[in-house]
């Protein structure tokens, strides 16, 4: 398996399982099944609803012997509503808890929106907090603090623009070293790419195979699992769409996390690291870019100018 190096040496595995949309009645054994197939990473966050099930999964592989602690990558994600700076250890300290786990590979800032305390998901523009109430060089001095307390070893950043990590770095003493973002064909996000290239900084792309498991779908959105050049790739190579799509993020150096709570869908996306594409494959593939969100973050529209699609994707 591909893998991204950290300058301290340590390495993610380029093909992730992702949880988001895994119901708790399902990631246990989906969790169980990707280990098995011989995932080591999985990406995690904690308004996923779901780190318990996935610490029961992670706690019946290491007691069965079948992975070891040391041998997995896990990736978490810090709530909207723990932006403030003492609120950050003590929600490392929750999604611990719940993954029952000593310490994360990667702890990410997973919105750059500050939601009050206790919010999960707002439904008045009340429970924001103002970027001036609850700045995210504040919140990135908290995510600093987890790394010094050993609990995780590596910080990041998710949903966040270019201008936003800059922003960071003025004040950041350790550096954001991942990024994670939508991407796939209908969204290449190549400026992102070469602003990190640039910055020495991973990139992990979500939502890869197009989300459709999303509550909130629009109407007439494109269809990427039924993008025919996809299909005809996938045709032509033997393999399934889904492989396609993977591969030709791995092919550009992405990590990528396709969520899967079916046992061979879940194998099937990880084998997708033996599919390889030509040139002129990731070109064309590449040439289906339409700039194109399937998750919006229409949600955090409430909280007013600075939390607005243009704001937010600055
Ligand atoms: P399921 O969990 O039933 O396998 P994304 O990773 O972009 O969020 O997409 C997740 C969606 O894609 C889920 O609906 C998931 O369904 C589906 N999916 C995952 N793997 C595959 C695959 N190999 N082929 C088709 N659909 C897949």
């Amino acid at each position: 398996m591909k893998t991204l190096r950290f300058t301290n040496g340590d390495e993610m595995p380029c093909i992730g399982l992702g949880t988001w949309k895994s119901s708790p009645g399902d990631v246990y054994q989906a969790v169980v099944e990707a280990i098995r197939a011989g995932y080591r990473h999985i990406d995690c966050a904690y308004i996923y609803g779901n780190e318990p099930e996935v610490g029961a999964a992670l706690k019946l592989c290491f007691s069965e012997g079948i992975v070891r602690r040391e041998d997995l990558w896990i990736t978490s994600k810090l709530w909207n509503s723990a932006h403030l700076k003492q609120d950050v250890v003590p929600a490392l300290k929750l999604t611990l808890n719940s993954l029952g786990l000593d310490y994360l590979d990667l702890y990410l800032i997973h919105w750059p929106v500050a939601l009050i305390p206790g919010t999960a998901f707002p439904k008045t523009a009340e429970e924001f907090l103002s970027p001036e109430q609850a700045p995210l060089s504040e919140t990135w001095a908290g995510m600093e603090a987890g790394v010094q307390a050993g609990l995780t070893r590596h910080i990041g950043v998710s949903n966040f623009s270019i201008r936003k990590i800059k922003n960071l770095f003025r004040s950041a003493s350790i550096r954001p070293e991942l990024v994670q973002i939508e991407s796939h064909p209908f969204l290449i996000q190549q400026e992102m790419m070469e602003f990190a290239h640039a910055e020495q900084m991973h990139l992990t792309a979500y939502a890869p195979l197009g989300a459709k498991d999303r509550s909130k779908k629009l109407e007439g959105e494109p269809d990427l699992l039924g993008c025919p050049l996809i299909g005809e790739i996938a045709s032509r190579k033997g393999c399934s769409p889904a492989q396609i799509l993977i591969s030709w993020q791995l092919s550009r150096g992405w990590s990528t996390i396709p969520k899967s709570v079916n046992p061979e869908r879940i194998r099937q996306n990880l084998d997708a690291s033996s599919v390889l594409l030509t040139e002129q494959e990731m070109e064309s593939i590449s040439g289906l870019n339409l700039n194109y969100r399937y998750y919006t973050g229409a949600l955090w529209n409430l909280g007013g100018p600075a939390y607005q699609a243009s704001a937010l994707w600055d």
